[in-house]
C-alpha cells in the first residue's frame, strides 16, 4: 500500500498511520466490507457508472458506520477498565443501537439516553427499529426532553456517569459534542486505507464519493483518511442533520481534532469540504419525496435497503447529482448502514408502496 502513496505525503502518512495502529482499539468490524457496482441503478441514471461500498455489512448488531467508529471508543474504554459505557442519541440512534449491541459482546453494561429530536413521533418510531433492539441487547434508558443541545446532553450523560461512580461503577462516556475529540472519525481513516485498498487491488479509479455527513465523523475521517495517504478524490458530504454552513465549520474541526490524537498535520483544507444540503429540508429524520424515492430506486434496482434518515437522504443527494453532472466517471457511494429504522417509519413508507397482488 505504502509503495502507491507519492513521496510527498509518503513521510506523513506514514506517521499518522503508524499512530492510528498503536491506539487503543476493540476490533469489532467485519472487513473489508464489500465494494460492489450498481448496474441497474446505473441504468435509470443515463448509463452512470455507480458503486457502492457496503459499509452496512460491518457485521455486529446489523451492522453500518458506527462499528468501525465503535472501535476506538471501546478500546479506550476497556483500556481504562470500564464496566458501563454511555451514549445520548435519537430514539431512532444507530449509534446507540450499536453501542449497546457491542457491549454486549465486550461484556459491558450500556446505559442509552434518548433525546426527543423528532417532534411528535408515532407508537412505531417509539418503540420498533433500533429502540427494540437496544432493548434487546438489554441497555438501560433515560430520557433528555431537548433534541437540538449537544452541550446539555453531554452534561446530563455526566450527570448519569457521576451517579453511576456513586454506586461503584467505572463508566465511559461517549460524547455528542464537538468540542470532544472526535474518536470515532479515526475508524473512517481505517476505512479510507481499506477503499484505497480494494480500488488499487481492482485496478480501478473512483471520480466521486459521497457520504452522509451527520455528526460529521464518518466525513471527516474518510477525507482526512484520503488526503493523507495521498488520494485527491472529491468527498461529497450529503447534510442530513444541518445545512451545510453550519456543517462546514464542523468537518473542519473534526479534521483538526484528528490531527491533534494522531499527532500529525491536517492536510484537509477548506476547499476539500465539500457539502450539499439540496434535500435536506423539512429536516432531521424527516422524510421527503425525493428520500422516499431513492429508498424505492436503490431497493428495486438493486436489492438493497437504504434506511429512512441517513442513507436513503444521502442516496437522494448522490442520485441529484449523478443527475446533474455530466461526468462518465465511477461514482461510489458509501453505505453507512441504519435499516432497521425503516421499521419505525412504516407509516410514511406504506403509503407509497404499490401491492403487486394478483
Ligand atoms: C446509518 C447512519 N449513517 C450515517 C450516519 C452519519 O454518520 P456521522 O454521524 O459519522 O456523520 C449515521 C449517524 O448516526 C448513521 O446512523
Amino acid at each position: 500500500m505504502s509503495a502507491r502513496i507519492p513521496s510527498a505525503v509518503a513521510g506523513n502518512a506514514l506517521k499518522c498511520l503508524g499512530k492510528l495502529d498503536v491506539l487503543a482499539r476493540h476490533e469489532l468490524t467485519h472487513s473489508p466490507t464489500p465494494l460492489e457496482e450498481m448496474p441497474n441503478l446505473g441504468r435509470t441514471m443515463q448509463g452512470a457508472k455507480l458503486w457502492i461500498k457496503r459499509d452496512d455489512c460491518t457485521g455486529l448488531g446489523m451492522g453500518g458506520n458506527k462499528v468501525r467508529q465503535l472501535e476506538f471508543y471501546f478500546g479506550q474504554a476497556l483500556a481504562n477498565n470500564a464496566d458501563t459505557i454511555l451514549i445520548t442519541g435519537a430514539l431512532q440512534s444507530n449509534f446507540a443501537r450499536l453501542t449497546a449491541a457491542s457491549a454486549c459482546k465486550t461484556g459491558l453494561q450500556c446505559h442509552i439516553q434518548v433525546e426527543e429530536r423528532v417532534p411528535n413521533p408515532s407508537p412505531l418510531y417509539r418503540h420498533s427499529g433500533n429502540i427494540l433492539l437496544s432493548r434487546l441487547y438489554g441497555a438501560t434508558f433515560h430520557s433528555f426532553p431537548k433534541g437540538e443541545d449537544e452541550e446539555g446532553a453531554d452534561m446530563h450523560l455526566e450527570e448519569i456517569a457521576d451517579k453511576l461512580k456513586s454506586e461503584g461503577k467505572n463508566p465511559y462516556v461517549i460524547h455528542l459534542g464537538h468540542s470532544h475529540p472526535p474518536l470515532g472519525a479515526l475508524g473512517y481513516v481505517v476505512a479510507a486505507r481499506e477503499l484505497l485498498e480494494q480500488i488499487a487491488h481492482n485496478n480501478m479509479k473512483i471520480d466521486e464519493i459521497a457520504v452522509a455527513s451527520g455528526s460529521g465523523a464518518t466525513h471527516a475521517g474518510l477525507l482526512f483518511g484520503l488526503r493523507t495517504l495521498g488520494s485527491s478524490i472529491p468527498v461529497r458530504g450529503i447534510c442530513v442533520r444541518r445545512e451545510k454552513h453550519l456543517q462546514h465549520p464542523r468537518i473542519a474541526s473534526h479534521c483538526n481534532g484528528i490531527a491533534k490524537i494522531l499527532a500529525t498535520e491536517n492536510p484537509v483544507t477548506d476547499n476539500d469540504i465539500d457539502l450539499n444540503d439540496d434535500v435536506l429540508a423539512p429536516g432531521y429524520g424527516k422524510i421527503n419525496d425525493a428520500v422516499l424515492e431513492a429508498i424505492k430506486l436503490t431497493a428495486h434496482n438493486e436489492g438493497i435497503i437504504l434506511d429512512p434518515v441517513y442513507t436513503g437522504r444521502a442516496m437522494a443527494g448522490f442520485l441529484n447529482n449523478v443527475r446533474h453532472s455530466d461526468t462518465s466517471g465511477n461514482l461510489l457511494f458509501i453505505h453507512t448502514g441504519g435499516q432497521p429504522a425503516i421499521f419505525a417509519y412504516e407509516d410514511d413508507l406504506t403509503p407509497v408502496l404499490s401491492d403487486n397482488i394478483e
